[in-house]
């Protein structure tokens, strides 16, 4: 044969490749079937847009993390979200969401769904389960929760939500990206689907992007899979192979992240600047009860509400943080801050907070030092306040 030929055949994977402890990155958009029968034959995976080998193993070990059947990869957790909605609702259908949603998921709802026909509308992230379900009506086919709530960290009593939908035949969604999968098992509190960003916690280190999606439903899996397949989305074996680095040792940084975070967490609560802290898991806290029952842990995004001053104050406070990153992400090994009150007035049911709100992302650094970070931080918020 001519060079071209054979350069195009050579080095042709052996026949066995030998074990090692991470499974092998699978790259192939071209899947080569045995015969030509095959190629007609839709038991067989006949393409990669899906993924291989090595999306295959994380989708496995996320359904394993979550207590599911299947789980199912997205570009972002965004797209998880959007894709998991868009999978199970249809024009006509209504969404009740809480109102503390991840603010890209409230938009959305609010532009893609409406414009399909799908209506949204919003609830107190603290609302009862009875009251909850009494704003159902003869259309609502998705409940969208997401708990502890973005910025505000309410609690929803998400096993009682989640029983009563299903005696009214309604789906239930949750983000659980704050627990990642680990600190809180939706599925098993008798939630359809359990969404979330792996970006955060799973990849661990603000540098991947993706979503998950995991239901204990085999008709719901059906959905999600059909859904993936119709919308064409599709993640590099590079990015699920990240994940799955992440996911082995997500228990052990989400202790720490646990602990760190309440250590500062404990510290802010006793400074005279601060009123008063929003994390589920500091006893005192609004949501306390819910998360000592349901939650095995805490990751380390929280809040803490200043007492009054202007919005220069706030700023000198974050612009003095040497160790925090002012950034809008969170769950890598780094700590994080932002202020979040010009966010909150787009709500539908803005939270009236004594004062400024501000979200720390405690990070894996040495608590000591964060803390001394912070001293230096309201000392400047002092200043102008
Ligand atoms: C609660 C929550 N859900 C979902 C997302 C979206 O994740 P991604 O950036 O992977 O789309 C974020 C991102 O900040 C988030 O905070």
């Amino acid at each position: 044969m001519d060079e071209e030929t054979r350069l195009i055949r050579a080095g042709k994977p052996p026949g066995r490749a030998l074990r090692t402890v991470a499974p092998p990155i699978q790259r192939g958009s071209t899947v080569l079937l045995p015969t030509a029968a095959d190629l007609y034959d839709e038991r067989q995976q006949t393409y990669g847009r899906q993924g291989l080998a090595t999306q295959d193993a994380l989708r496995d070990a996320l359904a394993e993390l979550e207590g599911g059947k299947s789980a199912q990869l997205y570009p972002s957790g965004i797209a998880a979200l959007s894709g998991a909605m868009l999978a199970v609702l249809k024009a006509g259908d209504e969404v009740l969401a809480a109102d503390c949603v991840y603010r890209p998921t409230r938009r959305f709802c609010d532009t893609v769904l409406k414009r399909f026909g799908v209506n949204t509308r919003y609830y107190p992230g603290d609302l009862a389960p009875a009251e909850l379900l009494a704003m159902a009506g003869p259309a609502t086919r998705l409940i969208v929760m997401e708990s502890p709530g973005s910025l505000t960290f309410e609690m929803q009593d998400v096993a009682a939500i989640a029983a009563r939908a299903r005696e009214k035949g309604i789906l239930t969604l949750i983000d659980n990206t704050w627990a990642a999968g680990l600190l809180f098992k939706p599925l098993v509190h008798g939630v359809d689907l359990s969404v979330q960003s792996l970006t955060k916690y799973v990849g661990g280190h603000s540098d991947v992007f993706m979503g998950a999606a995991v239901t204990a439903n085999d008709a719901i899996g059906r959905q999600l899979t059909a859904g993936i397949h119709e919308m064409g989305w599709s993640v590099s074996p590079d990015d699920a192979y990240q994940m799955l680095r992440g996911l082995r040792t997500l228990p052990t940084r989400m202790e720490r992240h646990g602990r760190n975070g309440l250590e500062v967490a404990h510290w802010l609560k006793a400074q005279p600047e601060v009123v008063r802290l929003l994390h589920p898991a500091l006893p005192g806290s609004v949501g306390h009860d819910l998360w000592a029952r349901d939650y095995s842990g805490a990751c380390g995004l929280f809040g803490f509400i200043l007492r009054p001053g202007p919005p220069k104050a706030v700023e000198a406070l974050l612009d003095t943080l040497t160790l925090f990153g002012l950034g809008f992400s969170w769950g890598g090994f780094e700590s994080l801050a932002i202020h979040c009150d010009p966010q909150l007035g787009r709500r539908q049911f803005p939270p009236n907070l004594e004062g400024p709100l501000v979200r720390l992302h405690v990070g894996l650094e040495s608590p000591a030092d964060l803390i001394a970070d912070l001293r230096c931080g309201l000392d400047a918020f002092n200043a102008l306040a």
